[in-house]
């Protein structure tokens, strides 16, 4: 069985003293669930959320990372340096990366596996834009971007790896996918998995939907037959609202 994996991506939100009263404010809410519950803090956040998440079943990691280990990199941080001060999950290859700072398939492939030679566990983000679903290209876009992320790792990585499948039509637009079409893609992605890496393998990998998840919609979604939880961006940076995505199941 696989766990189900909520992991809230706070972008580039919430200064220090907001995520300390978010995190203190969410702990009690989420203790009981036995789902992963996970919050892709900033940087600048990072160390403070560590801290006031110790002693709490709240997994912290980061949303980006560079896949060099150290040297003349202006500005980027290492998956090392995550890894020293206690971060264990890591958001690879975010469609606002791919668009905004010129990820591409490559870069999403190094990055995930500098993120496993540092011990830390990568979300990976796949997803089509809107004209790419017009044009009956998801199955496609989707399948490849897994492919050429997942490119060179062992089976044990790839059972590692979360997948958050986001169709980049959806993210921080209030439109969800269909909780129908949101299983079928990711039963495409599935599918990629286990041709290349193996049955077994496939059914081990949690693979995330994400793109306007809200209390209102998460059960919904989160009980299809292969959508293992969320990746939630602004449902992610109030704690009640949030702890109700985590609570889905209760
Ligand atoms: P959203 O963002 O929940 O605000 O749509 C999701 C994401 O970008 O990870």
């Amino acid at each position: 069985m696989r766990r189900k994996v909520i992991a809230g991506n706070w972008k580039m939100n919430m200064l220090p003293n907001e995520a300390i009263s978010m995190i203190t404010e969410l702990a009690p809410l989420v203790k009981d669930t036995e789902n992963e519950v996970v919050l892709c803090v900033p940087y600048t956040d990072l160390f403070y959320a560590l801290l006031t998440a110790q002693e709490t079943n709240i997994k912290i990691g980061a949303q980006n990372m560079h896949f060099e280990e150290k040297g003349a990199y202006t500005g980027e941080v290492s998956g090392a340096m995550l890894k020293s001060i206690g971060v264990e999950y890591v958001i690879i290859g975010h469609s606002e990366r791919r668009q905004y700072f010129a990820e591409t398939d490559e870069t999403v492939n190094k990055k995930i596996k500098a993120a496993f030679a540092n011990g830390l566990k990568p979300i990976v983000c796949v997803g089509e834009s809107l004209e790419e679903k017009e044009a009956g290209k998801t199955a496609e876009i989707i399948t490849n971007q897994t492919k050429l992320a997942l490119e060179g790792l062992t089976n044990e990585q790839v059972r590692n790896t979360i997948i958050a499948y986001e169709p980049i039509w959806a993210i921080g637009t209030g439109k969800t996918a269909t909780s129908e079409d949101a299983n079928n893609s990711i039963i495409c992605i599935r599918n990629k998995i286990a041709e290349i890496y193996g049955n077994d393998v496939a059914q081990d990998v949690i693979i995330q939907y994400g793109g306007s998840v809200k209390s209102t919609n998460a059960k919904e979604l989160f009980t299809t037959s292969d959508i293992d939880g969320g990746l939630i961006g602004g449902a992610s940076l109030k704690a009640d609202e949030f702890s109700k995505i985590v609570n889905y199941d209760k």
